[in-house]
């Protein structure tokens, strides 16, 4: 019985070492956008780049707030993006800013 059950632990740790071993690693490569420093930067950085490349902002034409701010919505409404009410308008106040029309 005590050796059974010590067969079993056995497999068991080595089933686990072999998961281990499974393991991928991947390298994500580097960031290819630097976004111009200004209020709100770091808010974008964390919350656009969570899906997709930050290239996705600044390869747009230079849009007013306004469109901004319903691009900024459609990927909280329709993509889910996490993102703080405070913090979409942090956000589409800076882009609009930065690489936008201003207002
Ligand atoms: C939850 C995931 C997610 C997050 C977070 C996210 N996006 Fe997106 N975004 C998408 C998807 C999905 C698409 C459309 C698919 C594609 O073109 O790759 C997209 C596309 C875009 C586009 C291309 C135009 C369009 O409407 O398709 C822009 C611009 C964009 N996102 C800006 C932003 C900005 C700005 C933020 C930060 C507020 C942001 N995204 C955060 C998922 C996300």
């Amino acid at each position: 019985m005590r050796i059974r059950l010590l067969f079993i632990l056995m497999t068991i740790c080595a089933g686990g070492a072999a998961g281990a071993a499974d393991l991928h690693r991947i390298t994500l490569p580097p960031p290819t956008v630097s976004l111009k420093e200004g209020a709100g930067v770091y808010v974008v950085r964390r919350y656009c780049s969570i899906c997709h490349s930050l290239d996705y902002i600044t390869t747009q034409p230079k849009f007013p707030k306004a469109k901004w701010q319903t691009e900024v919505a459609k990927m909280i409404k329709v993509y889910g993006a996490p993102i703080p009410e405070e913090s979409a308008k942090v956000i589409s106040d800076y882009i609009a800013a930065y690489y936008g029309t201003g207002s």
